[in-house]
């Protein structure tokens, strides 16, 4: 039997890493059964259409309107799924571990008038999601930063992602049962700002070449 094209990515840290805010059985469940169950959904469709095989994670999910109709839906949520929760889950980092850096400081400051505003859109939009979704932090071509909603498994490309809030019931609902709020208000806790800042600055570099 072929090897999977995609493999599960491995949770960046233990499942209790993110404890008291996201426990063990919570992130259990969503790394080893919902991330996974994505990985295989996308490789049995990829061993259907062989023809998607020298794609990549990224071409998947940014070029699926390229693809044939009786996939299309398929591969942009199976795809959508792998790369947004490989994203969700490197976005996140013990609480309290991380700093925003300078650079990511400044364009914070720049973009949304300081950090405390910056917390105020996330809580506003994230409360705001209605039905599955996740919050984006994007990048644009000017390196300008944005938070922006987007329904289901779908990516933000052409904006670069930076980092991805999971507001999908199941990233807190086992936890939080009703109070989404209290899930919302732990992520300040547990966002990787020096995953944000490495992306930002991979792209900044880009953008000298
Ligand atoms: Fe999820």
């Amino acid at each position: 039997m072929a090897e999977p094209l995609f493999s599960l990515p491995p949770l960046p840290y233990a499942y209790d890493a993110l404890e008291p805010y996201l426990n063990a059985s919570l992130l259990r469940e969503h790394h080893d059964r919902q991330l996974a169950r994505y990985v295989s959904q996308l490789n049995a469709l990829i061993t259907a259409h062989p023809q998607l095989s020298q794609w990549s994670l990224e071409q998947l999910t940014r070029d699926w309107t390229r693809l044939p109709d009786e996939i299309r839906v398929a591969v942009r949520n199976s795809a959508g799924g792998v790369y947004t929760h490989a994203l969700y889950f490197n976005s996140l980092a013990q609480p309290n571990s991380t700093g925003a850096s300078k650079d990511i400081l400044s364009a914070i400051d720049r973009d949304f008038g300081s950090m405390p505003e910056f917390w105020r859109s996330f809580r506003f939009l994230a409360l705001k999601q209605f039905g599955s979704g996740n919050l984006w932090l994007v990048a644009d071509r000017n390196l300008r930063l944005h938070l922006t909603l987007l329904n289901w498994q779908d990516t933000p490309f052409p904006l670069m992602p930076l980092a991805v809030a999971d507001l999908w019931e199941h990233a807190w609902y086992p936890q939080y049962a009703s109070d989404k709020d209290a899930y919302v208000n732990a992520l300040p806790a547990l966002l990787n700002w020096a995953s944000i800042g490495a992306r930002y600055r991979a792209l900044q570099a880009q953008n000298m070449t």
